[in-house]
């Protein structure tokens, strides 16, 4: 059975699209078959990985094109369905036609039969259709929580919009898998108190952290995942052990 997951928190900048570059390269190396699905118009997801597309996120919501068309390979393994600025004005119009939270599933039907042992949902900074989209999506919800206080809010946010989401899908298995606290630096004291935090809010499903390190903000100006980038850094170490976790936790 395909695993889906998706990344959200609604604060910005806590991680989410590195954590699905990163994750997602990492499950490929392993010998897994990935897709990362962007679902935020900012469109890192394919420039990150500087993969040339056609079809987006935007025509597969508008069925402009099929999810088979809209599927760009981005390295051995890992495939995506990049996002452009397009999806803003697709989100437009799947509003104006009262689509509901569940077209994403909709439009997806019949992608666990192409053979995906995961697929990683990239997600925007924001309560939207689109956020809305991936959660009535996924079963596994996992939140890149940064070493702020405004971000462990926002987390707390995202579980309420995932009863939220049970309560309008009912049978629609989604939950809660795990909490990543990123951009870690253990010099400051504010973000062992911010993992102290989680690990009270969200006991057992806390991971251990990613690391701030510049290497990994600096990866995608190259185009390289980290593992490409700086294969022995910190980067690498933490995301390669983010892998064992998901994949422990099947
Ligand atoms: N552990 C880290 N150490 C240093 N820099 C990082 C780390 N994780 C992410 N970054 C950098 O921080 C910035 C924000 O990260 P990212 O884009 O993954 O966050 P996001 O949650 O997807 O943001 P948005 O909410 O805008 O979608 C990026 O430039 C990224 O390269
Ligand atoms: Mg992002």
């Amino acid at each position: 059975m395909t695993r889906i997951l998706c990344f959200l928190n609604f604060k910005g900048g806590t991680g989410k699209t590195t954590t699905v570059v990163n994750l997602g390269m990492g499950l490929a190396m392993r010998g897994h078959r990935v897709l990362a699905i962007d679902l935020d118009a900012q469109g890192s997801v394919a420039s990150w990985l500087g993969a040339n597309y056609e079809h987006t996120t935007a025509e597969l919501l508008l069925e402009g094109a099929s999810w088979f068309d809209c599927i760009t390979r981005a390295r051995t393994r890992l495939d995506i369905i990049a996002a452009d600025r397009r999806l803003t004005e697709a989100e437009q119009k799947l509003i104006m036609k009262q689509e509901g939270p569940d077209v994403l599933r909709r439009r997806l039907a019949g992608i666990e039969e192409a053979g995906y042992e995961f697929i990683l949902l990239d997600c925007p900074p924001s309560v939207n259709l689109l956020s809305e989209c991936a959660l009535h999506f996924a079963r596994e919800v996992c939140i890149p929580v940064s070493m702020e206080y405004l971000a462990v809010v926002s987390a707390r946010l995202v579980v309420i919009e995932i009863i939220r989401a049970r309560r309008l899908s009912p049978g629609h298995p989604v939950r809660l898998a795990m909490v990543i606290p990123t951009f870690f630096d253990r010099r400051y004291s504010k973000s062992h108190e911010i993992v102290a935090m989680l690990q009270q809010h969200f006991p057992g499903i806390v991971t251990e952290p990613i690391r701030a390190s510049a290497r990994l903000s600096e990866a995608p100006s190259h185009h390289l995942t980290i593992f490409e980038y700086d294969p022995t850094g910190p980067g690498s170490i933490d995301y390669a052990r983010l892998v064992e976790r998901v994949l422990e936790h099947a």
